[in-house]
């Protein structure tokens, strides 16, 4: 059977009703059709499906929507408007911090994640708080300056 599920996602408020295993990803994809979080390996290896949970990022393969009861998720649809990016979101545009563009929604979010823990602003330092997000086009460099161009 199902079981209802409070969340609020980019600030609105969802009742829903969902299958225990749903994971946190398919229930935002799927369920509520919100597909700019992507689904590259749906085994927590390359971080296309990175959201914000109270602010903190979590790859959403990995999480049952169930157990998020009452939480506040942020995806990249909850980041900027049309009419204004988020800064994370302009300096990946100003850098070219993508190539294909698979994984930058998830990019983009741990960026923002990332901005509240603890990291110094090097290359190494960015390089290793963005180790979860994988580019298989090799766009590190643009990324990392992206980043960079926020946190100083
Ligand atoms: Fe979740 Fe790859 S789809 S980490």
């Amino acid at each position: 059977g199902t079981q209802t599920v409070h969340l609020s996602i980019n600030g609105k408020r969802q009742t829903l009703q969902l299958e225990p295993r749903v994971t946190l990803l398919d229930c935002l994809r799927e369920v509520v059709q919100l597909t700019g979080t992507k689904k590259g390996c749906d085994h927590g290896q390359c971080g296309a499906c990175t959201v914000l949970v109270n602010g903190r990022r979590i790859n959403s393969c990995l999480s049952f929507a169930a157990m998020h009861e009452g939480d506040e998720i942020t995806t990249i649809e909850g980041l900027g408007t049309p009419q204004e990016m988020h800064p994370m979101q302009a300096a990946f545009v100003e850098h070219d911090g993508y190539q294909c563009g698979y994984c930058t929604s998830g990019q983009i979010v741990s960026a923002v994640g990332m901005l509240k823990e603890p990291w110094g602003p090097a290359d190494k330092d960015v390089r290793e708080a963005m180790s979860g997000n994988i580019c298989r086009c090799g766009a590190y460099p643009n990324i990392v300056r992206a980043i960079q161009m926020v946190r100083s």
